[in-house]
């Protein structure tokens, strides 16, 4: 932002992630200018547009009236984004994508500054910019990209595309695999999973202050595979899997060998 004009962002793809970065960047001062998506009359490309006063375009027709384009595409789509706003896109624009697993490589046609700035938070509800300040993000690429994360409250860090794959499998384990626990949990009894609620905040804030192991409570902890031989037996056969690989695995952390005698394992 320069001689108190508003830096203008473009976004293509306002899906969850765009459209909590773009809300944070109008909080912090940008203005929205084109918004795209799968199509101008798309209805979540019409209501980003609405709401952030924008102006409906297709994704050819984005770059060239913006400071910096944020693509919030499902990650197999940022290629052919790119592809499209190559021939019109200005050398001193930036543009970034917001994905974990996919580098710098997926930009490399576009003749103008690059980057990636992939936020470490999980994002359910369109717009909802309420997590992005105070989120970590891992960035890459043109410097004004951790500028930016600065700007709306992040806390970025430098990620090199060696080691995305690795870093995308760790948040997929943190969000995504600790929502699905939780949805063997209530799958596995009738007690209601609010009732879990502060058991897991605990948990993780036990884990966040402590470390894993030595947060580790419960019976593989004690080495109590009585109670989970009769957890196994009690369990939906369906859970009884996923149970099994996690109840292995607590073992190993326990530092203990995982023992069923005689039971299924
Ligand atoms: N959600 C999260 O928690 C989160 C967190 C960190 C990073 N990310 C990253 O953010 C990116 C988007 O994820 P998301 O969860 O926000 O996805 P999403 O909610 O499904 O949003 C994707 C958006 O892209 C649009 N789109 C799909 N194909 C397109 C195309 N070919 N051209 C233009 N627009 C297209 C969709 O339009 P329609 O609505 O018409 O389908 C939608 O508006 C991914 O790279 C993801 O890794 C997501």
């Amino acid at each position: 932002m320069t001689g108190g004009t508003r830096a203008v962002v473009g976004i293509v793809g306002p899906g969850r992630a765009g459209t909590a970065i773009v809300t944070a960047m109008v909080e912090a001062g940008w203005s929205v200018g084109p918004v795209a998506g799968r199509g101008p009359d798309r209805e979540a490309v019409g209501s980003a547009a609405d709401r952030w006063a924008g102006a409906a375009v297709s994704v050819a027709e984005v770059a060239p009236a913006a400071d910096m384009v944020v693509i919030g595409t499902p990650d197999r789509e940022i290629e052919s984004v790119a592809r499209a706003i190559a021939p019109t896109v200005r050398p001193d624009t930036l543009v970034l994508h917001l994905s974990g697993a996919r580098g710098l490589d997926v930009l490399a046609g576009l003749p103008c500054r690059v980057g990636a700035l992939h936020p470490l938070q999980t994002f359910a509800a369109r717009f909802d910019a309420s997590r992005v300040a105070g989120s970590w993000c891992a960035i890459t690429g043109d410097p004004q990209v951790e500028e930016l994360a600065r700007a709306i409250g992040m806390t970025p860090f430098a990620l090199n595309d060696d080691d995305r794959a690795s870093y995308h499998a760790a948040a997929c384990l943190a969000s995504n695999h600790l929502v699905t626990l939780m949805a063997q949990v209530e799958a596995t009894t009738t007690v209601p999973l609010e009732a879990f609620g502060p058991l897991v905040r605990a948990t993780i804030d036990n884990v966040m202050v402590m470390g894993p192991a030595p947060a580790l409570t419960g019976p593989v902890a004690r080495g109590d595979f009585d109670s989970v031989r009769r957890h196994l037996a009690a369990l939906p056969p369906g859970e009884r899997d996923a149970y099994l690989a996690m109840a292995r695995r607590t073992a190993v952390l326990a530092g203990r060998e995982f023992d069923l005698g005689g039971a299924p394992s």
